[in-house]
């Protein structure tokens, strides 16, 4: 494994229990408006078969298995503690694994989503095209990421928010202020907006796509798999 995932591991680990109290009170609850939605452009696809990578405590899974109980969905993590809290809480199925090498088949399923997790791979190119390989033709992949609102004032004031307010407050959450740092810096480093939609276009992808949501600090980006 690569210091990044390695990194990674260590860190999600070490908040695994705390990271759903975290994830609504840092964003005001707004996170269960940013899933909903995410669901509801899945639920327009009719999947028959998802895979929902980096699943962690399973909000998205659970999601869209709400919106979609037809479809059967599995959710990906690399962590056992994760999973078993997602499992706790109703994903119907998980798999142990890297979503840098998926133990599926190619063309296992029709529609693969990842929310607030592409960032945290080593080489996001290398995974979308992991995530290609397991798509179907005319698959489609939804992700779910942060982003930095693109008006200036916005920008800074959000600014403000990650790099001051969020690691003293995740701290006082998780007693782990360094995963709030690393949040923040992840976020800067990330192409968004047109940039990740060439690169899952540099991937093969076609139909790139991206809705920002509450001005512009989440956005989902949406690819088809011709
Ligand atoms: C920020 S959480 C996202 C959880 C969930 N998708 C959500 O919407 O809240 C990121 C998750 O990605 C997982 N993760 C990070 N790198 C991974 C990898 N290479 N393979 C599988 N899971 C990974 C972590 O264990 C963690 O549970």
């Amino acid at each position: 494994m690569s210091s990044k995932g390695a990194h990674v591991r260590e860190m999600f680990g070490s908040i695994a229990t705390r990271y759903d109290l975290a994830n609504h009170v840092l964003s005001c609850g707004i996170d269960f408006y940013w899933r909903a939605r995410a669901a509801e452009i899945v639920d327009s696809w009719h999947p028959h078969t998802v895979a929902d990578l980096a699943t962690g405590t399973g909000d998205l899974a659970l999601a869209i298995q709400k919106k979609l109980p037809y479809a059967q969905l599995t959710g990906v993590d690399f962590l056992p503690e994760m999973l078993e809290l997602a499992q706790r809480k109703g994903v119907s199925r998980v798999v142990l694994a890297d979503a840098m090498k998926l133990p599926f088949h190619d063309a296992s399923f029709d529609c693969v989503t990842i929310g607030f997790g592409l960032r945290n791979l080593e080489g996001c190119s290398a995974a979308l095209s992991e995530m290609w390989r397991v798509l179907t033709a005319g698959g489609h992949l939804l992700v779910l990421e942060f982003s930095l609102p693109t008006t200036p004032v916005l920008r800074a004031a959000y600014r403000f928010y990650l790099h001051r307010c969020l690691p003293l407050l995740g701290s006082f959450l998780t007693q782990k202020k360094s995963a709030y740092d690393y949040l923040g810096d992840s976020i800067e480093n990330f192409p968004s907006g047109n940039a990740m939609c060439d690169l899952m276009r540099g991937t093969g992808y076609v139909s790139a796509n991206f809705e920002p949501m509450t001005g512009g600090i989440v956005t989902i980006y949406t690819a088809t798999k011709p």
